[in-house]
């Protein structure tokens, strides 16, 4: 069960729109990908203050540690990167439908998002969906993988990207989150 999430305000609401809502109720989630578990630690941060409910986003074929060696030039991450809109296989996703909210998180891999994400989002393609990014790094910002998510991915609601990191506090969250339209409790 994910949490039913009211993003609008039901007393601006149409009786029609309000009636549609009801019965097919927006969803606020998280979804994430997290190689070695730093993204997942912030996106578990982000489902305290949300209550939303967290779905992993996996490749069909683990990465390996060689995998994700980005001082290889022939690792499957360094070339997953060479071409990041070419698929990468996935294994299950969860079922997002129109009107619903997406906090999606990463780490930066090469100054962007994973070629994973692109696979995951192309997933989507007619959805109406609004998505509010998040990442990990080793000291990159967020900022350029937010600039190439929303070129490539120009159909879905972008707001403002957050990079979490030990020194991002629950106050900087639950602000980051509100301007996104997300009420969080502390
Ligand atoms: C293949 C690969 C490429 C990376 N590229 C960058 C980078 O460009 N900039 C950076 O700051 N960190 C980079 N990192 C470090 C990760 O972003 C960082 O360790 C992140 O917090 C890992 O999150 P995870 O544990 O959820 O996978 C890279 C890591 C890997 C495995």
């Amino acid at each position: 069960m994910h949490a039913a999430f009211a993003i609008f305000n039901e007393s601006f609401m149409p009786v029609a729109f309000a009636k549609d809502r009801k019965e097919n109720s927006m969803t606020l989630h998280i979804a994430c990908f997290s190689a070695s578990g730093v993204t997942r630690q912030a996106a578990e941060r982000i489902q305290k203050l949300t209550g939303a409910e967290i779905s992993n986003i996996e490749p069909a074929v683990p990465y390996t540690n060689a995998d994700l060696n980005w001082r290889d030039r022939s690792s499957r991450s360094t070339l997953e990167m060479k071409s990041p809109m070419a698929p990468v296989e996935l294994a299950d996703v969860p079922e997002l439908k129109d009107g619903d909210t997406l906090l999606l998180g990463y780490p930066i891999w090469w100054y962007e998002a994973p070629a994973i994400i692109n696979s995951f989002l192309a997933r989507y393609p007619k959805r109406k969906l609004t998505i509010i990014p998040f990442a990990t790094s080793g000291g990159s910002t967020i900022e350029h993988s937010e600039k190439l998510l929303k070129k490539r991915f120009k159909t879905l609601e972008w707001k403002d990207g957050l990079l979490i990191d030990e020194s991002t506090s629950d106050a900087r969250l639950v602000e980051w989150l509100a301007r996104a339209g997300i009420p969080a409790a502390r």
